[in-house]
């Protein structure tokens, strides 16, 4: 019997296919039909009126009136590039993920965004930023879906639409368009304190990166590796830039917002182009798989704590390098899709509650985003694998699927013609024990504390940083309408330190109040301060 294989596409067999859609040297309509004028509706007579049996010219219009896709709910400003990764090797111990052995090389495709802003936004306003890698692992796709700060603002996905309603514009005024200068923003962060840490690291100079090529990437989340005996570690993956990091000063992120909206988009492009190809080195952090699933007393599953790297080390496990820009930014940066459940086997998740959201919320966004259930046939999407599966029909399907049995096992299409169980290479899940306990709506206790780690960042600032932070405070509280809103916001630096707390209320005009909670004692980590933080290179 035939086997069920996706008919291989043009693009992979070297034929023309509709898919490059600008075969032969003559102007035709969409279905191949010859031109001989693209420029005159067809009328009745020179004065018209234009005749509705114009096919070219409704095929013409029609098809630009849906030119436009939506703009990603998220993360809608962006720019990619293509790139090679290259493994040391160094993590074959704790992964049996093959594109992570020694030498190997995997094609990659990152594309860097700004959070909040809609697809024609400033790329250098005070946002996060989103760094997100698609490697065509021969495993299948591994998407690893980060941002240039390792922590996020809430602890479960449930809360993602709220904290994005908050940082969009004002429903009423659009406006503003990607800074958190604006009273939703801080009423949310000020009455969801776990906010407190993702957003002091906006307000640091990390809010503002000087280009995509002197930012870190971030996993954020902790996920678990699983090597060739079974045995499983739980792990951190850190992007380290070879440039180092360095931001912008705020005030050239303002000019730079006026005078070249498009400047970390342009220096991505140019430094490409240039041969200056940005390189960034992967790493883990490694800790060991315990039932608590906590590290030195920090508990792995929640997104909005580090583990400093005084703890556990960055452990380097192959290098990044982007040569090579898209031809098409629609077909490539715009019609990418990522997810973290993209995953090659010797990775797997964990329960972070903000993962297991996130694992449904990409696809189910990308089924409007991308118009159907076939977006993975799209070439940018199309894993470098050969895929197999018996997903069939649905909108924009290009597959003329072999076989009359997606299902097995069959007794017509030869039994079963994709074996189950390829030990090498096969995904497994983890069979992690899920814990006997009742169904609630609740975090674990250890998700409470959210401040000792905002102070941790705040003491490891050199004085410039802090300066940085308090003027930051400064403007972006200072354009709220409700001083309430000030007020409830002064509380929290108030919890995280009394300087910071003071020098934000008299740029403010008001007064500092009282810590609440009783200040934790922490000692600072080198590692978070931009100063020196240069990456050594090879
Ligand atoms: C898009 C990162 C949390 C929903 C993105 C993108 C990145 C990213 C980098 C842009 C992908 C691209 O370039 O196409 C993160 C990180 C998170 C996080 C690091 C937390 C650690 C969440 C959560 C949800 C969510 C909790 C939902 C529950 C989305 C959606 C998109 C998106 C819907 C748009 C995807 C698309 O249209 O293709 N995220 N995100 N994210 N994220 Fe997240």
């Amino acid at each position: 019997g035939a086997p069920q294989t996706r008919t291989p596409t043009g693009a992979e067999t070297g034929a023309p296919t509709i898919a490059n859609g600008q075969q032969g040297a003559y102007l035709t309509t969409a279905n191949g039909a010859r031109l001989r004028d693209t420029d005159h509706s067809l009328k009745a007579g020179p004065r018209g009126p234009v005749l509705l049996q114009d096919h070219h010219l409704r095929e013409k219009i029609t098809h630009f009136d849906h030119e436009r896709i939506p703009e990603r709910v998220v993360h809608a400003r962006g720019a990619g590039a293509h790139g090679v990764f290259t493994a040391y090797g160094t993590a074959e111990a704790v992964t049996r993920a093959g594109f992570l052995k020694k030498g190997r090389e995997t094609e990659v495709f990152v594309r860097f965004s700004t959070v909040l802003g809609s697809r024609g936004s400033a790329d250098t306003v005070r946002d996060t930023r989103g760094f997100a890698t698609k490697f065509y692992t021969d495993e299948g796709t591994f998407d690893l879906v980060g941002n240039n700060m390792p922590v996020f603002f809430i602890q479960d996905a449930i809360k993602f639409p709220d904290i994005i309603h908050a940082g969009k514009p004002h429903p009423d005024r659009e406006i503003p368009q990607a800074q958190s200068a604006h009273d939703t923003f801080w009423d949310f962060v000020s009455l969801h304190t776990e906010a407190q840490h993702h957003t002091i690291w906006n307000m640091s100079d990390r809010g503002i990166p000087r280009s995509y090529r002197t930012m870190e990437g971030f996993g954020v989340h902790t996920f678990r590796l699983v090597n060739e005996a079974g045995e499983t570690v739980l792990a951190k993956f850190h992007w380290k830039p070879k440039l180092g990091v360095h931001s912008l000063t705020w005030e050239e992120a303002q000019l730079l917002g006026g005078m070249d909206p498009d400047f970390h988009r342009r220096d991505l492009y140019d430094a490409i182009e240039a041969g200056a190809y940005p390189e960034w080195e992967l790493g883990i952090q490694v800790f060991p798989d315990t039932p608590e699933e906590t590290f030195a007393g920090i508990d792995l599953l929640d997104p909005t704590k580090i583990v400093p790297e005084e703890l556990a080390e960055v452990q380097p496990i192959g290098k990044l390098v982007l040569n090579r820009t898209p031809t098409n930014f629609f077909a490539e940066t715009e019609q990418v899709a990522f997810h973290l459940g993209h995953l090659p086997p010797g990775i797997d998740v964990t329960n972070d509650p903000l993962l297991q959201g996130r694992l449904f919320s990409y696809v189910d966004t990308q089924l409007t985003r991308l118009g159907g259930p076939n977006f993975t046939q799209i070439p940018i999407n199309r894993p470098h694998a050969a895929v197999n599966d018996m997903l069939r029909d649905g909108f924009h399907q290009h597959a003329v699927h072999a076989g009359v049995a997606p299902y097995r096992p069959n007794s017509l299409d030869g039994g079963n013609p994709f074996p189950a169980g390829d030990a090498e290479h096969a995904f497994v899940d983890v069979p992690v024990t899920v814990a006997q306990a009742p169904k609630v709506r609740a975090n674990p206790a250890s998700f409470d504390d959210h401040y000792s780690q905002v102070r941790l960042f705040w003491l490891s600032m050199s004085p410039v940083e802090k300066e940085h932070i308090i003027r930051a405070y400064t403007f972006e509280l200072g354009k709220c309408y409700h001083q309430a809103i000030k007020e409830r916001q002064l509380q929290s630096l108030a919890n995280i330190d009394p300087v910071l707390c003071e020098q934000v209320a008299t740029g403010l005009g008001l007064p500092a109040p009282q810590p609440t909670t009783p200040l934790v004692d922490v000692t600072p980590s080198p590692a978070l301060s931009q100063v020196g933080r240069e990456w050594p290179s090879d």
